[in-house]
């Protein structure tokens, strides 16, 4: 018993340290920064890869619509790749690619998709479902690296970042869009 009360005891010390802590300590800004700059590098690593996979995608896609959509976003994610490293620039940090597990697999399940499909309707189907997981993993990146960056107040980077995020999320409702449309087709 005694033991239990010096635990909460220790608890409520705890929480009242913690509720009196106004500002991050200098040391948890700097792991800030770091953590912004190896996410960078990652989604750095990300972005060309996707101007890697684009084209195959293209090719791979029967609507027109589809191709459209994929088209306009490989220039986007290009212009992602450029954007990527004016932010570096602006942080004063090498632009440095870091291979991201994440993307590397959302890329190959595209692949398998592309390669167990038969040509068409269903390998489209694939095609935005897969494109669609990499724009929400682009999406939860962009958000956390934003507000990382409002953060640590570097205005200029939470400025390009907030750019590309609001094209990753057009991209992503552009292929909600599409895949509606396509369901309709199919259901007459
Ligand atoms: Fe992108
Ligand atoms: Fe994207």
């Amino acid at each position: 018993m005694e033991s239990t009360g010096s635990k909460s005891a220790q608890k409520s010390n705890q929480k009242q340290s913690n509720g009196n802590r106004e500002k991050s300590k200098p040391n948890e800004k700097q792991g800030l920064r770091d953590l912004l700059v190896d996410e960078l590098k990652h989604i750095y690593w990300g972005e060309k890869e996707l101007t890697k996979a684009l084209p195959k995608m293209i090719e791979n896609a029967t609507a027109e619509e589809l191709i459209d959509a994929l088209t306009g976003h490989m220039e986007a994610t290009k212009e992602h790749v450029t954007r990527l490293e004016k932010v570096f620039s602006s942080i004063n940090e090498k632009a440095e690619a870091i291979k991201c597990a994440a993307m590397e697999g959302l890329i190959k399940e595209a692949e398998g998709i592309m390669e167990e499909t038969e040509e068409g309707m269903v390998r489209d189907a694939g095609i935005i479902s897969a494109g669609q997981k990499v724009e929400h993993y682009e999406i939860a990146t962009y958000s956390s690296l934003c507000s990382f960056a409002k953060t640590l107040e570097e205005d200029t980077v939470a400025s390009l970042l907030q750019e590309t995020l609001n094209e990753e999320k057009e991209a992503d409702e552009k292929l909600s869009e599409i895949a509606e449309s396509m369901q309709l087709e199919m259901a007459v």
